[in-house]
């Protein structure tokens, strides 16, 4: 979603503002702009669509010349896509970029607007600022304190101050950083917008103010100062650059094998560093989107085979419902970013029940990771695409491990070692099914020109499936569905046509007669069916097939083919494959 960056120091933020605002991108965005100060001369400077347009736009003009700057990236929630609602607002004496949703914006701008103040843009961000400047005399601090007392809803924000000349910083459930350079600060929405120029900085907690100078850092909260703790990123520049792959995404799927060897390791030497599961008498899955689908895989193996009860409901439904906590509960999150707005909500919700709470997180200094009870970090590295793959496949494999653990502590493995030699061979093995992609892009051009595809699958298959459909959609924008294989002849089977894509996904064979039969109904009304599974089909035209593994691990070999072909195809189409349309890498509003 929206990104952050704000300068300042000694150098001209032009260039400083526009390569942190590219490398905040991968968050998704449709309008951008920049706010450039020297002394009480502000400019600003947006353009809808890509950076480059903005930056094609400053480069033919005279700006002024400054050393203290903010800049931004908008993914529109109030008002559309337009220059007018991009950021930075100006309101009197206040330049300000905004992430979050302001709730009770509309209640405000009525006020302000009896009290005189003139709106410019749709946004709810200009309500803050106009807030702000009313209670702005001679000090910053204190007008951002009073200002915010009146504001529900979330925010990160940079400020600047006419009559002031640094820059100010606060959030409240939305993500901002401090970075610290030499006789340069600045302030970011993530790490990855100022690893070019420093690697240490400090994480701004909920309603904490930053007054920041080119050589200091001044934090404080409720008018007093705060100690803030200096952190340094282990995050490379490397990491942010594409290795030679065209796409991100193609990147990070290559990376699976590598990761998932360094995330193993320490669990395969010593299962004990994983949480015992056997303590609770229910446990809750809670997540969004794919890591959702990455926690359905996980529900399948603790019923299955751990003889654990569990449920599992996507965030947004889930901070809203009554949940009967009656029985001793684990809330696991699920989160690649860790500031996914309903996830956090969800967590806090079982906190505020006394409900334990175990995160899989990737980043380790996001809002889930510090705030969760326990946590395992899945070591992903950076994920810049804003489809998930590597990260999926790393929340399926801490699944996959959690259930095999249970499992063991309850007496319920029969063959021990065969499941963690497995285990050991797995890098090897999604490397292996990662090279054939030349069967991929052959699958692709079967499929890109349709319309519709379907996805069927019974148990973990149907988790499988669930999550190929998505990659699928998300980056070709095809429209596609996953259903369980029964269920399609109660409804859906009425849109299957002529030569439509149905892929079945057959892995699980205490259930695999079943799909057969599914998969013959589909064919007798005409699909084109493509079989993913882990044995060879006779007479069966499109196939992959994977090397078989144990249960537990199966989805971490299918899940690969099923996002490169969702990559081969959108490549076909020609779509923007790191940076879908409407979508944002880190869903930080709800
Ligand atoms: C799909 C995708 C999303 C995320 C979801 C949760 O490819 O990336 O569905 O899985 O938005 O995000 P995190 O894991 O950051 O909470």
């Amino acid at each position: 979603m929206c990104g952050i960056i704000g300068y300042i120091g000694e150098k001209n933020p032009v260039d400083i503002l526009i390569n942190g605002l590219k490398s905040l991108e991968y968050r998704g965005y449709d309008s951008a702009g920049i706010a450039l100060k020297n002394n009480d001369q502000i400019e600003v400077i947006k353009s809808i669509g890509k950076i480059v347009n903005l930056e094609e736009k400053i480069k033919n003009m005279e700006v002024i010349p400054s050393n203290l700057g903010i800049a931004h990236t908008r993914w529109a929630t109030h008002g559309k896509p337009s220059e007018k609602n991009a950021h930075p607002h100006t309101i009197g004496k206040i330049t300000l970029v905004h992430n979050g949703i302001i709730e009770n914006a509309e209640e405000l701008r009525e006020k302000l607007k009896k009290a005189g103040v003139t709106f410019n843009s749709e946004t709810d961000t200009e309500v803050v600022a106009a807030l702000i400047n009313k209670y702005y005399e001679k000090n910053p601090v204190e007008a951002i304190d009073k200002a915010l007392k009146e504001v529900k809803g979330s925010y990160a924000l940079g400020i600047l101050f006419q009559g002031d000349n640094d820059l100010y910083a606060v959030r409240k459930d939305s993500p901002l950083i401090v970075g610290l350079g030499k006789e340069e600060n600045f302030i970011a929405s993530d790490i990855a917008a100022i690893i070019d120029y420093t690697n240490k900085y400090i994480l701004l907690e909920e309603g904490e103010i930053a007054h920041i100078t080119k050589d200091k850092v001044e934090v404080t909260k409720d008018g007093k100062v705060v100690e803030k703790q200096v952190h340094e990123t282990d995050l490379e520049r490397a990491a942010k650059d594409k290795n030679g792959y065209d796409h991100y995404m193609l990147k990070e799927i290559m990376e699976e094998p590598v990761v998932l060897e360094k995330t193993f390791k320490p669990y395969l030497e010593q299962l004990d560093k994983l949480p015992d599961l056997t303590k609770y008498e229910e446990i809750h899955i809670v997540a969004c989107g794919s890591a959702m689908y990455a926690g359905m895989i996980g529900k399948t193996l603790l019923e299955e085979y751990a003889n654990t009860k569990v449920e599992i409901d996507v965030a947004s439904e889930y901070r809203y419902k009554n949940i009967i906590y009656d029985r001793k509960t684990l809330v696991i999150l699920i989160s690649q970013s860790g500031e996914t707005a309903d996830t956090i909500a969800a967590m806090r919700k079982a906190k505020e029940h006394n409900v334990e709470t175990l995160a899989i997180v990737n980043v380790k200094t996001s809002t889930i990771a510090r705030e969760s009870d326990e946590k395992i970090f899945i070591e992903a590295g950076p994920e810049i695409a804003v489809a998930t793959t590597k990260a999926y496949i790393l929340q399926v494999g801490i699944m996959a491990l959690l259930a095999y653990k249970t499992a063991l502590e309850k007496g319920l493995v029969k063959e021990e070692h065969k499941v963690l030699e497995e285990a050991e061979k797995l890098p090897r093995l999604i490397k292996e099914v990662l090279d054939r992609r030349e069967e991929y892009q052959k699958i692709a051009k079967e499929i890109y020109t349709s319309e519709d595809i379907f996805f069927i699958g019974r148990k973990i298959d149907y988790a499988t499936s669930m999550e190929g459909s998505l990659k699928l959609k998300e980056v070709s924008y095809i429209h596609s569905e996953a259903y369980q294989a029964g269920e399609l002849k109660h409804g859906t089977i009425s849109l299957i046509e002529d030569g439509m894509p149905v892929f079945a996904i057959v892995t699980d064979e205490t259930i695999k007669d079943k799909t057969v039969s599914n998969i013959e109904e589909v064919k007798s009304r005409g699909a084109k069916t493509i079989i993913i599974s882990n044995e060879t089909w006779q007479n069966q035209k499109l196939q992959v097939v994977v090397p078989k593994i144990s249960p537990y691990f199966q989805p971490i070999l299918i899940v690969p083919t099923l996002q490169l072909i969702a990559y081969e195809t959108a490549k076909l189409r020609g779509c923007d494959i790191d940076k879908p349309k409407n979508l944002a890498k880190s869903v930080t509003v709800e």
